[in-house]
């Protein structure tokens, strides 16, 4: 395992000193599945959103329960709303009477209903929601409670069917911390999903590397109050990132107090840390940085300290079922993501290398995830001497490109660290140390991320 996340990390180096052009010209074409696109729906994450159900079944299964009643969802994190939008769509089709909520911060992210087809009555069947303070964010005891209150009150107090988890926000200039960066507002949707969740309802909740005791901490809260979890990383998700989602089966029983008093002082903690950050509003979106975002080398510097645990490590290292299965994933998804990156670095360095079928591939997915398959239509090759050639040879791709979120920029996966080599060689010894690093143990489930 420690080879293996040190050929990561000098494949990270190599892409990382990568042109942007040659970057971008790689990105169009090592991705098989890099032009599955939107489909009908308002971005990506609708797509794959759809790809998560066809695993999970989460609508099928909703199906069964909600016979004769009304499917609840919440949706967290989750403007512009492409995971909403999907359910929607899919519930009306099914004939599924569906009403959900939602919180997300207000700015360049927030939700974007008006751009949703009419016919699945967005209006009257989600409703957006800000909290206490208006801004959407997570982080605020007092917007959790709002939230909380509003669904507990939509849905008669039995809670939701499902909850949907996608927070993100941008890193750029401190990627290879990603893990630790997004520890608190991971927190907070456990802390909000756990809250609202009916008995049996189900949770989907993206998460990055899980790597850090604290990551692993999260994951037993939720290998112990859910029947069934696994790992999960969609086609949909680019192979290059660290993203994948949790995916946890039948809440056991309603957290009780205690637990949710205890999460909401982890979180409470979070903020005392922040000092007056806390108070201020934030602005920041999956596309545009935090006002004051700093490195976490910086921040430790700087003398911030860290929300480190949040229950016993000693208990949860006894967990054998669940500390295999972190390791076993660890150790697959680590090779699967220095293969993608080799992969990057290869298109980037070879015009010649064959492409995929990527038209194909886009018209196999969608008809598998059912979903409506728009004409792809031909866009202009990329803006680079690359993609200049390529246009001359005749090659195209459909104008999805031009919708991406790409790993490389925008939400800035902590694929292509950007600060430098002390910071790389520092955070790997830090992982390699980690003690949930090693082990083996299949989960069939993330293997459909490689069949094509
Ligand atoms: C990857 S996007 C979600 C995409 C969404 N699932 C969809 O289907 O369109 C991540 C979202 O997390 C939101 N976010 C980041 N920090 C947040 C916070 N503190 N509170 C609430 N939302 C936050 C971002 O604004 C962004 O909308």
């Amino acid at each position: 395992m420690k080879e293996i996340v040190n050929q990561l990390y000098e494949t990270k180096v190599k892409v990382h000193d990568l042109t942007p052009q040659a970057l971008h010209y790689a990105r169009s074409r090592a991705n098989p599945y890099e032009l599955v696109g939107r489909s009908i729906f308002v971005n990506r994450s609708a797509v794959k959103m759809a790809n998560l159900d066809a695993l999970c079944q989460f609508l099928d299964r909703a199906r069964e329960r909600c016979a004769n009643g009304e499917f609840r969802f919440v949706d967290l994190c989750s403007g512009p709303g492409g995971f909403t939008e999907y359910i929607l769509w899919r519930t009306k089709q099914m004939g599924l009477q569906a009403k959900g909520w939602g919180m997300t911060l207000k700015g360049e992210q927030d939700f974007a209903l008006e751009k949703m087809d009419p016919a699945i009555d967005v209006p009257n069947r989600f409703q957006p929601f800000y909290g206490a303070d208006q801004t959407g964010d997570v982080y605020r005891t007092a917007n959790i409670k709002a939230f909380v209150d509003l669904v507990e009150a939509g849905s008669q107090t039995e809670g939701v069917d499902l909850v949907t988890c996608d927070g993100g926000f941008n890193v750029t200039g401190d990627e290879w911390n990603q893990e630790d960066h997004s520890r608190q507002i991971l927190l907070c949707q456990v802390l909000i999903g756990l809250s609202v969740l009916r008995e049996h309802g189900d949770f989907l909740f993206k998460v990055f590397d899980l790597y850090t005791p604290f990551m692993v901490e999260l994951v037993y809260i939720l290998y112990r109050m859910f029947e069934k979890i696994a790992i999960v990383k969609p086609f949909t998700s680019r192979p290059a990132n660290s993203e994948r989602y949790i995916v946890c089966r039948s809440l056991r029983a309603k957290p009780n107090a205690q637990v949710l008093q205890h999460l909401f002082g982890v979180n409470d903690k979070f903020n005392e840390l922040k000092g007056d950050d806390a108070a201020k509003p934030i602005i920041s979106s999956h596309a545009t940085q935090q006002p004051g975002f700093l490195p976490r080398e910086e921040k430790i510097k700087n003398g911030l300290t860290e929300v480190v645990h949040i229950v016993d490590p000693e208990i949860v290292m006894k967990e054998k079922g669940l500390i295999g299965p972190i390791k076993s994933q660890n150790m697959r998804l680590t090779m699967w993501q220095k293969e993608a990156l080799e992969e990057l670095y290869k298109y980037a360095n070879d015009k010649a290398r064959p492409e995929y079928d990527q038209e194909g591939i886009r018209r196999r997915c969608l008809q598998e995830w059912k979903l409506p398959i728009p004409q792809a239509s031909r866009r202009p090759p990329p803006d680079t001497p690359y993609g200049r050639d390529r246009n001359n040879d005749g090659r195209y791709q459909s104008s999805a490109h031009n919708n991406r979120f790409s790993p490389y920029s925008r939400n800035g996966g902590n694929d292509r660290g950007r600060n430098g080599d002390g910071d790389r060689n520092r955070d790997r010894d830090r992982r390699q140390d980690d003690p949930y690093r090693h082990g083996h143990r299949d989960h069939g489930q993330a293997q459909a991320h490689r069949r094509y």
